[in-house]
């Protein structure tokens, strides 16, 4: 039987890639995103996954996708925790709904998914879960505001779940991108050289998985060549 590998927000960027290379691997593969327009496309160009519409900034909304996964799809192997929303500003002068909109997008919804689906795996004693986190996660930088103070909960939850699940058999890896070349970063007028592929990252974090059972790579940090932007 197939494996079972959820990516959240994955109609486009790095978490396409991921899902791209699980199929490729021979995965079977649920995706989700908030909209049915991105949707739409995914169903188009991967006939083979499966998708979900939920926006993962709604608590309900999450929980009815964990329903989904758990009764439909099955129980999961691997979880990527990819979803997040990036929107530059500053402490002092960003909204306090942006602000809120990053913390439940990019913190309380792997928080609230992965409570969700980590029974099925406790009881299997085995998956894998990778939470993609950022550079943003260890470093505070200009018009980084309210996303990299969530980049930097969701590294604490990371690394909270790694040291809760040493003894589950469950292998919990924080992964943390520099800029990667997606929509995140439409309208920066950079040559696409600058930035890394979104394939790079699905490809570190295929390879990590497929190491033995025995091994955790806890922590992945990637930076583009010329380094941060
Ligand atoms: N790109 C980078 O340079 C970079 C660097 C470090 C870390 N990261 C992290 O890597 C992850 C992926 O980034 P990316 O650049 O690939 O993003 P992206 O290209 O902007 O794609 C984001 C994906 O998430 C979905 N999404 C957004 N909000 C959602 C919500 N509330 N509920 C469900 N789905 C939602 C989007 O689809 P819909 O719009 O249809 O919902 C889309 O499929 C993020 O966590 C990001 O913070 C990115």
């Amino acid at each position: 039987m197939s494996k079972r590998v959820f990516v959240s927000g994955a109609s486009k960027g790095i978490g396409l890639a991921v899902a791209h290379r699980f199929l490729a691997e021979g995965f079977d593969v649920a995706v989700n995103a908030s909209t049915e327009a991105s949707l739409e496309q995914v169903r188009l160009t991967y006939p083979q996954f499966k998708v979900y519409r939920a926006d993962m900034s709604q608590k309900s909304e999450v929980e009815e996708l964990a329903k989904w996964l758990n009764q439909d799809f099955g129980p999961l192997d691997v979880l990527v925790n990819n979803v997040g929303r990036f929107l530059p500003g500053s402490v002092h002068s960003e909204s306090d709904e942006a602000f809120e909109m990053m913390m439940h997008t990019n913190v309380f919804s792997n928080y609230y998914l992965t409570k969700r689906v980590l029974p099925a795996m406790m009881e299997r004693q085995s998956g894998t879960i990778f939470n993609l986190c950022s550079i943003a996660s260890i470093m505070a930088y200009a018009n980084g505001g309210a996303y990299s103070i969530s980049k930097h909960a969701l590294l604490g939850f990371s690394k909270v779940l790694r040291e809760e699940m040493k003894p589950h058999g469950i292998r919990v890896v924080s992964v943390l991108p520099g800029a990667t070349l997606t929509a995140s970063w439409e309208g920066v007028d950079l040559p696409a050289e600058r930035f890394m592929p979104a394939e790079d990252i699905a490809s570190i974090i295929w390879d990590t998985y497929k190491l033995s059972s025995r091994t955790v790579v806890e922590e992945i940090l990637l930076r583009p060549m010329l380094g941060d932007i």
